[in-house]
């Protein structure tokens, strides 16, 4: 499969998770291992831009496909609209939900450039924040939604 633009190869037994892949065989720790069972979005990934829970899938079944993880949404030198409007706001708390929340929003953003509020809720809903910080992760993805496409977010 292709993750974060880069080929990856890996020979796994068939009950082995996308998540397990990423996290145990490519070092990508980013996507969390929450609830082991799709309900907390602690694992969501893009899976040929579309959201999926990474401990939900099998790696075999994402063979040949794009994977999105957080690592490939920004860094230390550059971050996304979305992590950049989270610095600036405190939208996150422990972050254990962040990477799955960040991806999240960014599926909808590519649709949804400008989301209402309830469609951002809607958004979410896979997604649990266990520190229960909603209201500054919405209001940072709307703040993320009125920065210009392709900055790194800097006030
Ligand atoms: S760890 Fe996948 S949904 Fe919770
Ligand atoms: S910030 Fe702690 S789980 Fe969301």
């Amino acid at each position: 499969m292709t993750v974060n633009g880069q080929v990856r190869r890996a020979e796994v037994p068939a009950e082995t998770t996308l998540l397990s892949v990423l996290r145990e065989a490519w070092g990508l720790t980013g996507s969390k291992l929450g609830c082991d069972v799709g309900d907390c979005g602690a694992c969501t990934v893009l899976v040929d831009d579309l959201s999926v829970n990474a401990c939900l899938l099998l790696a075999v079944q994402v063979d040949g496909r794009e994977v999105l993880t957080i690592e490939g949404m920004g860094g230390f030198d550059y971050l996304h609209p979305i992590q950049a409007a989270f610095e600036r706001l405190s939208s996150i708390q422990c972050g254990f939900c962040a990477p799955g929340i960040v991806i999240s929003a960014k599926a909808l953003i590519d649709k949804n450039p400008h989301p209402t509020e309830q469609e951002i809720r809607e958004a979410l809903a896979g997604n649990l924040c266990r520190c229960t910080g909603y209201t500054k992760i919405i209001e940072g993805i709307a703040e993320a939604c009125r920065a210009p496409v392709g900055t790194d977010g800097s006030a």
